[in-house]
């Protein structure tokens, strides 16, 4: 499988000022980029509308407002072409960028997806199956970097900035929790540690005017960075690791935009290698939301003959 063109249109700087992403935003934006962002890959891929032989889309799960514009856009492109529509989940999506880079990994494997709005396991049989185990219970590990990144000022989105801040941090200046919610759970949960941040900074009562407000020194929002994201790190690490075990795999698939997060790649990479099993890292560059790994299973549900009616609905 070869990638032609893979456009990926940001709004960052749409969302920076509110800390996070804003549904209603989010969604008008999609409207403004569906059609420059898709002649745009036709034109990078040197490709014509003619040329495709399918329409693949991601129909969930997300902000519905967002996927609504895609799926809608994705229709009408299929209707109008007599091309077969695909749709896509976009957490398969995020694990099948491994696939994506030309490695298949030995299966079944526990896969981890830890992105902004999720942090799932699930046992993994094929780039099409995937059975879930368990996953946040609150706050996404990614959103949580980005809340602690706005409690810290360190802008949006917040995983590469406290990664960043963290590089001259001390991981163990600040005792953060870890919640681990029994040893034998599948689940996460990531509100504790964020609030726990904001109290370490600003007491129990501080207002948005307070965090807005507030001003540290470098050093000090090193060593929270660095000491919340330990604590993240700690619990993604040692839950994939006890899941895989408790699945009796021998591999494991990590993928997701917090999966770009060098210190999660680098403590996987340690703990699975201690216990003998293997790691298959997304790539850095498919970590985040992209077009590629969306058409990757688009490509094999195609092939299986999995096409989805002109009826089939967004679902968040
Ligand atoms: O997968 P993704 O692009 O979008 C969703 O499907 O949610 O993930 C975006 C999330 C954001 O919360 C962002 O802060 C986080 O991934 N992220 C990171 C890093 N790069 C992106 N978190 C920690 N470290 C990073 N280097
Ligand atoms: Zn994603």
């Amino acid at each position: 499988m070869r990638t032609l063109s893979s456009v990926v249109g940001t709004q960052h700087e749409l969302h920076e000022r509110f800390g996070g992403v804003v549904p209603e935003i989010a969604c008008r934006a999609h409207i403004e980029a569906i059609l420059p962002v898709t002649h745009q890959a036709l034109d990078e891929a040197g490709v014509s509308p003619g040329d495709l032989s399918a329409v693949a889309v991601t129909t969930t799960p997300g902000l519905i407002g967002s996927l609504l514009i895609g799926v809608t856009a994705a229709k009408a492109l299929s209707w109008s072409l007599g091309l077969p529509l695909l749709a896509v989940n976009h957490l398969h999506a995020h694990i099948y960028c491994v696939w994506l880079d030309g490695r298949s990994p030995p299966l079944p494997a526990v896969s981890l997806v830890v992105s902004g709005g999720h942090t799932s396991l699930f046992l993994t049989e094929g780039p099409l199956a995937h059975a879930y185990l368990g996953g946040t219970v609150d706050d996404a590990a990614g959103e949580a970097f980005d809340k602690v990144a706005n409690i810290l000022k360190l802008g949006y989105p917040g995983g590469p900035a406290i990664e960043e801040a963290a590089r001259t941090g001390n991981p163990r200046a600040v005792d953060f929790p870890r919640s681990w919610l029994g040893a034998a759970a599948a689940d996460f949960s990531f509100s504790g540690v964020k609030t726990a941040v904001l109290y370490h900074c600003l007491g129990q009562n501080a207002s948005k005017e307070d965090i807005e407000n507030a001003s540290y020194s470098p050093q000090f929002v090193a060593d929270v960075a660095a000491s919340f994201q330990e604590a993240v790190v700690d619990v993604l690490v040692k839950k994939t690791c006890d899941t895989a075990e408790r699945h009796h795999v021998g591999s494991i698939i990590v993928g997701g935009g917090v999966a770009a997060n060098a210190r999660l790649r680098e403590r996987l990479a340690a703990e699975a290698r201690s216990r003998g099993l293997e790691l298959y890292l997304a790539p850095k560059r498919l970590c985040t939301d992209n077009a590629a790994m969306t058409a990757g299973i688009g490509c094999h549900l195609l092939a299986e003959g999995r096409q989805a009616p002109l009826s089939v609905e967004a679902a968040p």
